[in-house]
């Protein structure tokens, strides 16, 4: 990646465009069967300037809860692209939405004071609950729900690649009906950095002018684009990671850890206690975050399998939390749980 880096022909992309950029750029619109599409420095970035191109002030959007344009991008949706957040419980399984409840909370035209509610933003996999897919009817039936209602959707797809994968499905299959989609190069892909925003012609011309006011062109692009284009080489490799997921939540499982059933590359881990639990693993020398008041494991490009049982090894000694009959962890605190695999 880094020597594609270094050899990447390049242009002045704030000026008059980058060719590496670009053919990224095209590549990544062709695999999410877009009309175009724009590079941005993140995520975060390239979903702010899709949510600022489709809402105004006194808008509503719909998101499920714990979705990253909701708690994770320190409030720009309501405060740089002025929409009022409408979260919706997860009442298609963790991390989706029902088409009805899309309906029920898009509802009618009120009085002149009433918000209006102008769009749907998914995303998939749905990080905080856990990097969970939504397969492409699932996904089509809901932006469709939206769509009659009158929402624009857009699709915070940072991990659209891994669901991709994880259903053996091209990336387009699951982009039907949204506007606009948003993806990461640096996600389990392993760009340092990168993200692209896809959409219509008319999108990614406001999109560039979006980006420039934000302060994220960047002019000799092509250095980082180049890496993107190596990252999108990569997109089978993440079934590895997927697996070593799956080893890890089995590893976990067994030694008395409520760990989910990882769908892709993440793993939660429900505890009493969040801190101890974090310090535990620390002082263990495995490092982890939090989601979801939940423990955090993920799998990435740089892990092997032997990278899996040194963790699952350091783990060990780690005294779970108890278990009491599947439901919620017990908060008393110590003792072994017993070795059954956790209901999730
Ligand atoms: C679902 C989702 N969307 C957007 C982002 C933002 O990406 P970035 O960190 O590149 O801003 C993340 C980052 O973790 C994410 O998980």
């Amino acid at each position: 990646m880094r020597a594609a880096m270094a050899a990447a022909e390049v242009g002045d992309d704030v000026l008059d465009r980058d060719p590496t950029m670009r053919e990224l750029e095209e590549r990544v619109a062709g695999l999410l069967g877009a009309a175009d599409a724009l590079w941005t420095p993140s995520g975060s970035m390239g979903n702010l300037i899709a949510l600022m191109s489709h809402i105004r002030r006194g808008d509503t959007f719909l998101a499920p809860t714990g979705s990253h344009v909701l708690d994770a991008e320190l409030g720009t949706a309501a405060w740089l692209a002025g929409g009022m957040p409408k979260p919706l419980s997860h009442d298609a399984g963790p991390g989706k939405v029902s088409p009805d409840a899309v309906r029920r909370a898009a509802g009618s035209t009120g009085p002149y004071y009433t918000l209006r509610a102008t769009l749907l933003c998914l995303e998939n996999t749905h990080n905080a609950a856990g990097g969970t897919v939504t397969a492409p009817e699932e996904h089509a039936a809901v932006a469709a729900a939206a769509r009659r209602a009158k929402l624009k959707v857009h699709l915070d797809g940072a991990r659209l690649w891994h669901a991709a994968v994880a259903l053996g499905v091209p990336p387009a299959a699951l982009t039907v009906g949204a506007d606009t989609v948003q993806v990461c190069l640096s996600k389990g892909l392993g760009a340092p950095v990168g993200s692209v925003v896809a959409g219509s012609v008319e999108f990614v011309e406001e999109a560039r002018r979006l980006r420039k006011m934000l302060g994220g062109g960047v002019r000799q692009g092509g250095v980082l684009a180049a890496a993107g284009l190596v990252a999108l080489d990569r997109i089978d490799r993440l079934a590895e990671d997927h697996a070593r997921a799956r080893t890890l939540a089995g590893g976990l499982q067994e030694r008395g850890w409520r760990a989910s059933t990882p769908e892709t590359n993440i793993v939660l881990v429900a505890v009493a206690d969040l801190d101890g639990s974090l310090r535990r693993f620390e002082e263990a020398g495995v490092r982890v975050s939090t989601m979801s008041g939940q423990v955090r494991l993920m799998t990435h490009a740089d892990l092997t399998d032997a990278d899996i049982t040194v963790a699952l090894d350091r783990i060990g000694p780690i005294v779970p939390p108890p278990r009491t009959n599947g439901g919620p962890a017990d908060r008393s605190g110590g003792g072994r749980a017993p070795a059954r695999p956790a209901a999730r």
